[in-house]
């Protein structure tokens, strides 16, 4: 018996000895491939924050501990300010982080042909609506079809779009009266919630050719769907895996598809009315019918889910930016009556007695300059990237980008940095005009170059309409009670967001 149970003992022993070798060989291994890795910047003479041996410089991001956009805005501020550029690193992906000006317009436009593709989405994952859509699509496609999408989006076509966005402001308005008496819950209001309505009811109207009214039907279907592309754990996950590790996208297949069965239905619904009865609404249905009916070219049809791709490619890029955007117009403007009183001269000067137009919104500076500088203190997309299609070297810089790696812009971190902004924090709607390179500041919250927003003019005509019908009525308070922002990313997700909410209240003017 004795015998027996030292022989198990030494047989474990041996196991246990065979395992811990086993072991330490693995993680030695592991240890020398991940520290090679991680040298790739450092070999390169590019330096990088400290990175973790398994998740790179993303720990805090993959951990769902902070949200994305913080995280690339403290690799970026963790640079010496004059650096041109940090490395970073998503597990033991090697990229880079641009931080001069000059370098971002040599990537996003001058060299732009090298860089024309977002790492965004996932060449092997068949869903054409989340994935094989202009958002993510690749050279030579992404040219052809940007090159026909500009078509629904032209000036003339956002003018006809303007009575459509002057509907969807009407419940908004009717809801704002509601909440001034007893019944209603003023202090509760929460701002994304009020704009994610109105935007979800022009989108729908727009890009989906629909009347809905999510202020009246508070469970709005169209207004829920939208909201489960952007909220919850799983999309979190599933954005952070789309932007920054799309090579694991078929991982998420299943959390896309049920809002995408959704819009599917609704834009197929719409667009055989609109064939069957033969009538025009001005909005992009109308354009897409065009494109469907069009001749077609190889590189891209428009039929099926490709058709379905493009409403719902608008509707995604569209609702949740442009619903942030008016949330944070609001909550800046509650905490500045000064502007406030200056936009509202404005209003009153262009628009007394007349009807509202596009030209006549376009005269309105001051307006412009308040969604500028909003959209710099907080950008609902934080971060873009280019992917390098060659190996690339940047004019009178001894640093080659290596086919395939990524180049990021941080656009909170560039648009908060005090080299380019005195007190960067600060909103000061009038700033960008004492500004020097202008143009470019303007649009950095959409992107730049030839790949930058292509729903541009049409989001800030949707901002300005929501704004204008506001304070035109009302002007805004801030809400003391609740607690005021601390940090402007304090929530798990990828698009600018604030986890306790944006609360303002609202006053009618005598
Ligand atoms: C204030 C609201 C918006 C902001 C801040 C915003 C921002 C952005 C940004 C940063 C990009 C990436 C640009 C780049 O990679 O350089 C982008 C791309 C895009 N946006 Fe917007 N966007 C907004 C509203 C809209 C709207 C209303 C639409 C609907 C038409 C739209 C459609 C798109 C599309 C289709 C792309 C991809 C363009 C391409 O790859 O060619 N966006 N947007």
């Amino acid at each position: 018996m004795d015998q027996r149970i030292s022989q198990h003992n030494s047989i474990n022993m041996d196991y246990l000895v065979y395992c811990s070798t086993t072991l330490i060989i693995f993680f030695s291994l592991f240890y020398i491939y991940a520290k090679y890795k991680l040298s790739y910047w450092s070999r390169r003479g590019v330096k990088t924050p400290p990175t973790n041996l398994f998740f790179g410089n993303f720990k805090d991001c993959i951990t769902l501990k902070k949200p994305a956009g913080e995280v690339m805005r403290e690799i970026y501020n963790s640079a010496d300010p004059d650096d041109p550029y940090i490395g970073f690193y998503i597990f033991h992906k090697p990229m880079l982080l641009l931080r001069d000006h000059n370098l971002i317009k040599q990537v996003m436009i001058t060299d732009f042909e090298i860089f024309p593709n977002r790492r965004f989405g996932s060449s092997n994952q068949r869903d054409p609506i989340g994935l094989d859509s202009i958002l993510s699509i690749k050279q030579p496609r992404w040219r052809y079809l940007r090159g026909k999408l500009t078509s629904p989006l032209t000036g003339q076509k956002l003018k006809n779009m303007l009575p459509l966005m002057e509907e969807c402001g009407k419940p908004m308005l009717k809801f704002i009266e509601n909440l001034q008496s007893s019944e209603f819950d003023q202090e509760n209001s929460e701002m994304k919630d009020f704009s994610s309505r109105y935007i979800s009811d022009a989108m729908a109207s727009i890009a989906f050719g629909i009347n809905t009214n999510s202020f009246l039907e508070k469970e709005n279907a169209f207004w829920k769907n939208g909201l489960k592309i952007f909220r919850g754990i799983k999309r979190s996950i599933a954005f952070i895996i789309l932007f920054f590790i799309p090579e694991w996208g078929p991982l998420i297949g299943p959390l896309i598809k049920e809002p995408a069965n959704y819009f599917r239905e609704i834009f197929w619904d719409s667009m055989n009315t609109r064939e069957k009865m033969g009538y025009k609404r001005g909005d992009i249905i109308d354009s897409l019918l065009a494109l469907k009916n069009g001749e077609q070219d190889p590189i891209y049809n428009f039929e099926g889910d490709n058709l379905v791709a493009q409403s719902a490619s608008f509707y995604i890029a569209g609702f949740e930016a442009t619903s942030t955007t008016i949330a944070f117009a609001l909550y800046n403007l509650s905490r500045h009556p000064e502007h406030q009183a200056t936009l509202y001269d404005e209003i009153q000067t262009h628009l007394l007695g007349k009807k509202l137009t596009v030209d006549l919104i376009n005269e309105m500076s001051f307006l412009d300059r308040v969604v500028n500088e909003s959209l710099r203190l907080y950008p609902p997309l934080p971060v873009v990237d280019r992917t390098a299609t060659k190996d690339y070297k940047f004019p009178g810089i001894e640093l080659i980008i290596e086919k395939d790696i990524s180049v990021y812009v941080s656009i909170n971190a560039t648009n908060r940095d005090s080299k380019y902004f005195d007190n960067p924090d600060d909103f000061m709607p009038s700033r960008i005009e004492a500004k020097q390179n202008k143009k470019f500041f303007e649009s950095l919250a959409f992107g730049i170059g030839p790949r930058a927003c292509i729903g541009q003019r049409l989001a800030v005509l949707l901002t300005k309409v929501a704004l204008i019908t506001i304070f035109s009525n009302y002007t805004v308070y801030y809400n003391m009670k609740k607690k005021p922002i601390l940090n402007d990313n304090n929530a798990v997700g990828f698009f600018t967001y604030i986890a306790d909410g944006l609360y303002v209240e609202f006053k009618k003017r005598n």
